[in-house]
C-alpha cells in the first residue's frame, strides 16, 4: 500500500482530503490524476488519513486477498473516525466491481471508478451538495479528455526526478482468470503525441527517469492506428533529459524485435524486462487464454539475449490454476529453473466471480496451492540469489532513490538491470545517476561502492 502524501497545496479552503493506493502502478498514476483533480477543485491535502474530512482508498480487485486487505483497512478506519463528518470515498478497480455493494454494506459513502479518476474533485462536490449522489461508475469512454495532463507534474507519489506515464488504459486480452478487462474496460491508447508533449514538459521540470505503464504495452496504438509501441518508445528515448526509461508490461504473444532493437540502440532505456510467463505448462497456458506456447516464450528469451548483451528478465507466475496437476507445477518449475529469471512474482491462483476461470472447477485446496507456491518460491529465491553474485565486479549505472533502509550513511540505488544496490552516500545524491562498483550481496540485496 501507498500512503499518497506529495502535493501542491492551494489556500482558503476548509475540505482535506488523503488517498491510500492499493495495487498496482497504474494505480498510482490515478491516484496523481485524483489529487491533481482535488486540488483544481480546493480541497486541501491532510497530513494523514485520520486527519482528512475526505478519506480515499484507491482499491485493487485482482485477487480476493487484495479486496479483502483493503476492505478490513476501511472498516478499522471506519471505527476510528466513527461520530465524525468523514466522507469514506471508494474508488480505482474494487469500486468498480462491487460498488453497489460496497454503498450498501456502509463501507462506502461514495464510489469512483478508474474511469474517473481525473474527475473525482467534482463529484466529490457533487456529492457534497446533497450527499445523494454516490455511484460514479460509468465506463464512457468520453470521460478519458484530461487523463495525459501536463499539469500533473505538480502531484507526485514517486521521487521528484521520477513519473509515471500511463499510455494505454484498460485491456482486451482476457486471460481467463483476470478482472482487469472488467474493471478497466477495452484497451485505449492515449494519443502519442500528447504522450509526448507531456514527456518534454517533464523533462523540462527536471524528470530524468519516466515509467511508461499499460497492462500490455505491446499492444499501444493498435486499437487507434497510432504509432507502434517500439517507435513511441524511440521517441520517448530522444527527449532531451531523460536518463533512463522504463515499461511495464509486455506480453510475449505481442512482442517484437523491433522493440528490441530500440532498446539495443538506446542506452537510456533500462535493459531490464518484464515479460509474464504465468505457467510452464502449455496445457495450462491454452487454459488461461495465454495465446503463447512456452516454446514462444524461450525464442524470445533467446532474441533477448541476441539483441541485448546485458539484460535481465522478470516475470508472474501464478500457481495451482484451476486442474494444474503435479506434473504441470513441476513444468513451471523446469522453466523457471531453464530459464532463470532475475525476478518473479509468484502468486496463488484466485478466483474471481465474472471472469471465464471461475466456471473451472478447482481441484486444489489452499494448503495444497499454499504448498506449491512455496516451493516455488524457494527455487526463485536460489536463482536470484546466483544471479546476484554473477554481477559482482561488474560496474553499474545507478539512480540513487532513498536512504537505505538500515543506516543514513548508506543510500540506495536501481542498476539498469533494476537490480537494487547499496552503498555509501548522502541525501545530496538523491535523482543522481552514479557509477557502483559490485562488491558483494547481503540478503538479496546488492553492495557496491560508487566510483564516480
Ligand atoms: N497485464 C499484465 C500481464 O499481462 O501479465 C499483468 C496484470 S496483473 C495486474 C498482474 C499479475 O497478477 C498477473 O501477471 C498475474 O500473474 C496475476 N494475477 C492476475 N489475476 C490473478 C488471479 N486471478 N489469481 C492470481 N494471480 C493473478
Ligand atoms: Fe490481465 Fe491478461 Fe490483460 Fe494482463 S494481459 S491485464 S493478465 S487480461
Ligand atoms: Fe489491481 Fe486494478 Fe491494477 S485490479 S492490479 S489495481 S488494474
Amino acid at each position: 500500500m501507498h500512503r499518497y502524501k506529495r502535493y501542491k497545496q492551494s489556500p482558503a479552503v476548509t475540505q482535506t482530503y488523503y488517498i491510500e493506493t492499493f495495487g498496482c502502478q497504474m494505480n498510482k498514476n490515478d491516484s496523481e490524476l485524483m489529487a491533481l483533480s482535488l486540488v483544481e477543485q480546493g480541497f486541501t491535502p491532510a497530513g494523514d488519513v485520520l486527519a482528512a474530512d475526505i478519506a480515499i482508498f484507491n482499491t485493487c480487485s485482482v485477487r480476493e486477498h487484495a479486496e479483502n486487505r483493503v476492505i478490513s483497512r476501511i472498516r478499522s478506519h471506519r471505527k476510528r473516525i466513527q461520530g465524525r463528518n468523514t466522507v469514506v470515498v471508494v474508488a480505482g478497480c474494487m469500486a468498480q466491481r462491487i460498488g453497489g455493494a460496497l454503498i450498501e454494506k456502509r463501507i462506502a459513502d461514495m464510489v469512483v471508478g478508474p474511469y474517473q479518476s481525473p474527475d473525482i474533485g467534482k463529484l466529490l462536490r457533487r456529492h457534497l451538495a446533497d450527499r445523494s449522489h454516490r455511484l460514479f461508475l460509468s465506463q464512457n469512454e468520453s470521460d478519458f479528455s484530461g487523463r495525459i495532463n501536463p499539469d500533473l507534474y505538480r502531484v507526485s507519489d514517486t521521487p521528484a526526478w521520477h513519473k509515471w506515464v500511463t499510455i494505454t488504459h484498460g485491456c482486451e486480452n482476457y486471460c481467463s482468470y483476470c478482472i482487469v478487462p472488467f474493471v478497466r474496460g477495452r484497451l485505449i491508447s492515449f494519443p502519442s503525441g500528447e504522450i509526448l508533449i507531456y514527456i518534454r514538459a517533464l523533462a523540462s521540470r527536471g524528470i530524468k527517469e519516466i515509467t511508461l505503464l499499460g497492462q500490455n504495452v505491446n499492444q499501444y496504438g493498435m486499437d487507434n492506428n497510432d504509432v507502434a509501441f517500439h517507435t513511441l518508445l524511440e521517441s520517448a528515448a530522444g527527449v532531451e533529459g531523460i536518463e533512463r526509461i522504463n515499461f511495464l508490461t509486455s506480453h510475449p504473444k505481442d512482442f517484437s524485435d523491433d522493440l528490441l532493437r530500440v532498446i539495443r540502440d538506446h542506452h537510456n532505456i533500462t535493459r531490464s524486462i518484464h515479460l509474464p510467463l504465468q505457467s510452464g505448462s502449455d496445457r495450462i497456458l491454452n487454459l488461461m487464454n495465454r495465446r503463447y506456447t512456452v516454446t514462444d516464450y524461450m525464442n524470445i528469451v533467446e532474441k533477448i539475449k541476441h539483441y541485448i548483451t546485458r539484460s535481465s528478465l522478470s516475470t508472474d507466475l501464478i500457481v495451482g490454476f484451476p486442474g494444474e496437476s503435479e506434473r504441470e507445477f513441476e513444468e513451471t518449475l523446469a522453466a523457471v529453473e531453464r530459464i532463470r529469471f532475475d525476478d518473479a512474482f509468484t502468486y496463488a491462483y484466485s478466483p474471481r466471480q465474472g471472469t471465464p476461470a471461475y466456471a473451472l472447477e478447482e481441484e486444489l485446496g489452499r494448503d495444497e496451492k499454499i504448498g506449491r507456491l512455496e516451493r516455488l518460491i524457494a527455487l526463485q529465491r536460489r536463482i536470484k540469489l546466483q544471479k546476484l553474485n554473477e554481477v559482482i565486479d561488474s560496474v553499474e549505472d545507478s539512480i540513487i532513490e532513498r536512504f537505505s533502509k538500515k543506516s543514513l550513511n548508506r543510500v540506495m540505488g536501481r542498476t539498469f538491470l533494476n537490480h537494487i544496490v547499496i552503498m555509501p552516500g548522502t541525501s545530496e545524491d538523491f535523482g543522481k545517476m552514479i557509477q557502483v562498483k559490485i562488491n558483494g550481496v547481503a540478503g538479496t540485496t546488492l553492495q557496491g561502492t560508487r566510483i564516480a
